[in-house]
């Protein structure tokens, strides 16, 4: 971290430096429990400054600010990414990393095809996906949560939007949860074996998008890619880079995350085996469900942005320029927001109840193109394994989780009886 020197605030008080509880920076903290460890930062240092200089916000009311209120981007003043001296082509080329208005060019590119509307017409297909993973399932009594179901919706939809050949994502499989950690080593941060393990995946995606867009030039459909490729080659909308790093960034958002999603949310569900019932009695109950999964156990712990003026948070003015991380995870178990918040309630997001959306999607510009489509695929995918299996345990008590940057799952084994409700 090289943040401006902290100020104090007209109060006049300066932070105390620390980690308060919480030490790790990694954002994706694979541990079965990193929410205690939240909870210690919440209650003794709000808004904190950690020993390294960084700041973190774990209230609900301070994460608001900074995503939708207070001047923030994703770079700083001289243009670059904390932690860089230059620019560098890769990872930090996607959207996510660009400010307006790069980011606003890029993301109306393609977010026409993330559209409600545009996204439910891919409900039926969802579901025979669905059905066909659970149908070839169904005798064995056991499958892994992972590979048999929470991967393959995904990873199918995100292929078959972008127009990738679906019989090739076994290739990428590791290179996308290798590729996640991108997003810190080009920060600076990262031991040297991560910074191997993303080169060499960032190489293997790219030599293989790059013969896939030799192969499609020329024959464009009405796919993402053939729609990237197209701006490509109107010379003024996209340049060749920002093509292959939205065409990367896009299968690697759409393939990494939701199996997060799916893994924990039906890993929490089994291990609440009165929602569970409470689910496979009331299916209606399915789009509350994935909101409380989201919110109890989502896939992405934090999310960044660098202040584009002075804010004050709290007692705290943060200096102009900071990079602050909001660690989204803490604010979404805050008790001044949501009510008895440890708790795991699929009725909490009913519509009656008027409860305090969650940052699992981030917030403010950046807020997760794909939600649309990660919350349609996750409430088929749960829905119905839901309705259709019964008795489900875990062969594991704890989690076994993947190479990702984020909470994904490796494998969760589980057995099962098949007595559709
Ligand atoms: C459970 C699944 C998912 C979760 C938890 C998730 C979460 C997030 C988060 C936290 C951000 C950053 C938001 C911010 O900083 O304000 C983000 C951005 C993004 N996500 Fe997702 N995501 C998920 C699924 C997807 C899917 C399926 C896609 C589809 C391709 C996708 C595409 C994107 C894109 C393109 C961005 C960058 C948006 C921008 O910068 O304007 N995500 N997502």
């Amino acid at each position: 971290m090289s943040n401006p020197t902290p100020q104090p605030a007209a109060s006049g008080k300066t932070p105390v430096p620390g980690w308060y509880g919480c030490e790790s920076m990694e954002p994706g903290l694979q541990i079965e429990d990193p929410y205690s460890q939240f909870r210690e930062l919440r209650e003794r240092q709000p808004v904190n400054l950690t020993p390294d200089g960084g700041w973190r916000l774990s209230r609900y009311r301070d994460i608001h600010k900074l995503l939708r209120d207070v001047p923030s981007g994703m770079r700083r003043h001289n243009g670059l990414l904390p932690g860089q001296d230059v620019e560098e082509p890769g990872a930090g080329i996607f959207m996510l990393l660009q400010d307006p208005p790069t980011h606003t060019r890029l993301r109306n590119l393609v977010s026409k095809a993330f559209t409600p509307r545009a996204i439910e017409a891919w409900r039926g297909r969802i579901e025979a996906i669905t059905d066909s993973l659970l149908d070839g399932v169904a005798d064995q009594g056991s499958m892994d949560l992972v590979a048999d179901l929470a991967q393959t919706v995904p990873a199918t939809l995100i292929c078959e939007m972008l127009g990738v050949p679906v019989e090739d994502q076994e290739k990428f499989t590791q290179w996308t949860a290798d590729a996640t950690h991108g997003l810190v080593v080009l920060r600076g941060m990262g031991d040297d074996k991560t910074r191997q393990r993303v080169e060499a995946a960032s190489l293997s995606l790219l030599t293989y998008f790059e013969g896939l867009i030799a192969e499609r030039r020329g024959k464009e459909s009405d796919d993402l890619l053939s729609t990237l490729i197209t701006a490509e080659e109107d010379g003024e909308r996209l340049s060749e880079i920002e093509l292959y790093s939205q065409a990367i960034g896009l299968l690697i958002a759409g393939f990494e995350t939701t199996i997060g999603l799916i893994g924990n949310g039906l890993t929490t569900l089994i291990r609440h085996p009165d929602e569970y019932q409470k689910l496979r009695a009331h299916p209606e109950l399915i789009e509350s469900a994935v909101e409380e999964c989201l919110r109890y156990s989502g896939p992405i712990t934090a999310t960044v942005r660098v202040l584009h003026a002075d804010a004050q948070f709290g007692d705290y003015v943060i200096p102009d320029d900071s990079e602050v991380i909001a660690l989204t995870a803490a604010a979404n178990r805050d008790p001044e927001i949501f009510d008895d918040p440890e708790r795991f309630d699929i009725t909490r997001y009913e519509k009656e109840n008027g409860t305090a959306p969650h940052f699992s999607f981030g917030g403010g510009v950046h807020f997760c193109l794909g939600a649309h489509l990660a919350r349609l695929e996750t409430q088929i995918a749960i829905g119905k394994l839901v309705h259709r299996f019964d008795d489900l345990r875990l062969l594991n008590e704890t989690t076994e989780w993947s190479r990702s940057l984020f909470r994904v799952p490796g494998r969760v084994p589980v057995t099962f009886s098949d007595s559709p409700v």
